[in-house]
């Protein structure tokens, strides 16, 4: 089985990504970010997962804003002003760890030095304070998989091509694409690309368990934003990313790259920079992934809602 150390800002994909660690990893911690929405509301979001879960995962809370200019934007008007869908959920009983997502971080990868795959769903605040404080980080976990950037431009934010999560904290994304020498990127573009279809995922919630329940509820916000924004299907960017970090032979099309991130900019602050064609001389560290197999992308992601066969 995987074992999973995941930071995120949860947020509804985020939650379907937790759901899928859940049903198919173990999950050492979750370390909780600001972005979708704030702190306060992703902390608590997480919290309800791991009742939903009936587990006992510690969650850290972390970073209540990027590490050096203030964000333009949150995601509020996608996921609900609280992040899932504004159902109004009762206060989770799960606790909330007395330790900093940054040191927590640093902590579980001593303890278990190699065993750790680190999955990076939000802003990369925590991860980037977690390497400033220790550097050796990224020698101490077995891999890192990473949903962000728009790797051909095609962001989600204000600023055209930046994507939400490199988009929120660039410097903390700068500061994670320079220290490690290898990630997946998962990025916003092939989150399109793997979309699932309304009606088949309808099909799903109707036949899965509480788990889908509660999915099909915190999902509603997101969806009435898409159909408006005549966004066709279900999206969910952090299940990709969770996808691949759970199973890389689930990937069948990938480019290695250096990838960097625009920290500047008038209209391109927050954007990822792929060089594509080798021109910049640095090392290609960012595995890109294009393409997944997309039938047990979609069956990983029924087991998580509970629903059978
Ligand atoms: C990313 O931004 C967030 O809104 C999602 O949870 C995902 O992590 C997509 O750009
Ligand atoms: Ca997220």
């Amino acid at each position: 089985k995987p074992q999973l150390l995941i930071d995120t800002d949860p947020g509804v994909d985020d939650a379907l990504a937790i759901l899928m660690a859940y049903a198919h990893a173990d999950i050492a911690g979750l370390s909780i970010a600001a972005g979708n929405v704030g702190l306060a509301h992703t902390v608590r979001n997480a919290r309800t997962l791991v009742d939903l879960a009936g587990a006992a995962t510690p969650v850290f809370a972390g970073c209540a804003a990027p590490l050096v200019r203030a964000a333009d934007e949150d995601a509020a008007f996608v996921h609900g002003q609280d992040g899932f869908g504004d159902i109004g959920f009762a206060e989770p009983a799960a606790a909330l760890a007395d330790e900093p997502a940054a040191l927590a971080l640093l902590r579980l990868t001593r303890e278990r030095p190699g065993e750790l795959t680190l999955v990076a769903l939000g802003p990369l605040t925590n991860l980037a304070l977690a390497l400033r404080l220790d550097p050796g980080l990224p020698e101490r976990v077995a891999r890192l998989v990473v949903m962000g950037g728009a790797v051909t431009g095609h962001g989600n934010t204000g600023k055209v091509p930046a994507e939400f999560n490199i988009g929120f904290d660039p410097e903390a994304a700068h500061v994670v694409f320079e220290a490690f020498p290898a990630f997946d990127l998962v990025d916003w573009e092939a989150t399109l690309r793997h979309a699932f279809d309304d009606a088949e995922f309808d099909g799903w919630l109707a036949a899965g368990d509480r788990r889908a329940d509660f999915f099909g509820k915190i999902m509603g916000a997101a969806r009435r934003y898409n159909a408006k924004h005549d966004r066709r299907g279900v999206i969910a960017a952090d299940a990709l990313a969770m996808a691949v970090a759970l199973d890389p032979s689930i990937v069948t099309r990938r480019e290695t790259r250096a990838v960097a991130v625009e920290l500047d900019g008038r209209l391109t602050r927050g954007a990822t920079v792929v060089d594509w064609s080798a021109r910049l001389g640095r090392p290609a560290q960012a595995n890109i992934v294009l393409e997944v197999d997309q039938a047990r992308f979609a069956a990983m992601v029924r087991r998580a809602l509970g629903v059978p066969g």
